[in-house]
């Protein structure tokens, strides 16, 4: 890992403390939790059909327990911050959910070929990786052939807009082709982000070997900051997107 990515899961080591302290808040939220529309309407195919799930960047885990309320049979959560991982085992352990967390550092994963019919992430997972290429062949070799890699994720453009509430702006500091950034907003402590535009994900997706079968872009921000109302999230621009490949 190079300076900048050491720091960055420092940074994620002591945010992820949030999962303990608000421990009890999550384990409601899971009970009930549900994927978004968007993902309802691109996943359920494959849900329908009982899927082993990998969830790289899992974070909280509560993803993973809509997962198998919808149809997963299994999901193996990974994620870098052993915070994380526990506070995620121990949710899913109470709830009695077939849900499994690892400590992996992305893009390596330490499961083998084939193990995921679906393989599901984003959400705030990669804008933390630097190198796309290795992290794509990572996805494509867990998938088992006919398996689908599914990405909800922040769209490159999000760094870029300031989040005033009377109109959009573009950040003086930032720019959509950067290749990092300071984090300013969660988890703060120097972790740095990665940018990736969004022809560099498709493209990072199809050289490793995997098929588009869906891409989207929504207005809507996958998370809204209490206190925050920015008038970028009012319909007009693009604020997240979805991917659905397969491989063949
Ligand atoms: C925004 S959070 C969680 C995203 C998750 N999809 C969710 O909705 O809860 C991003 C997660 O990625 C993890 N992470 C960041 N870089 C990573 C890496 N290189 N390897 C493994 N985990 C990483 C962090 O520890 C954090 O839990």
């Amino acid at each position: 890992m190079t300076d900048i990515d050491q720091r960055t899961r420092q940074a994620w080591e002591q945010a992820s403390t949030k999962h303990v302290r608000e421990y009890d808040e999550l384990l409601a939220e899971a009970r009930t939790a549900d994927l978004f529309p968007v993902e309802r309407e691109l996943l359920d195919p494959i849900l329908r059909t009982g899927p082993r799930v990998v969830h790289p960047q899992s974070g909280h885990g509560i993803d993973d327990v809509a997962l198998v309320r919808a149809g997963a049979v299994a999901v193996v959560g990974l994620d870098y911050s052993t915070t994380a991982v526990g506070a995620a085992q121990r949710r899913a352990d109470e709830l009695g959910v077939p849900c499994r967390y690892l400590v992996a550092v992305l893009p390596s994963t330490p499961l083998a070929d084939g193990c995921a019919d679906l393989v599901y992430t984003g959400k705030g997972a990669l804008n933390w990786l630097g190198d796309l290429t290795a992290w794509a062949r990572e996805m494509a070799r867990l998938l088992r052939p006919g398996g689908h890699l599914f990405v909800h994720e922040a769209h490159p453009l999000v760094p870029v807009f300031s989040w005033d509430a009377d109109e959009p702006r573009v950040r003086a500091d930032r720019g959509y082709f950067a290749e990092k950034h300071v984090n300013d907003t969660f988890p703060g402590h120097g972790a740095v982000e990665r940018q990736h535009t969004l022809a560099q994900t498709v493209m990072a997706v199809l050289d490793a070997g995997l098929e588009l079968v869906d891409l989207r872009e929504h207005p809507e921000p996958f998370w809204r900051p209490d206190g925050v109302d920015a008038a970028v999230w009012d319909g007009r621009l693009p604020n997240t997107y979805s991917l659905l490949a397969r491989r063949s």
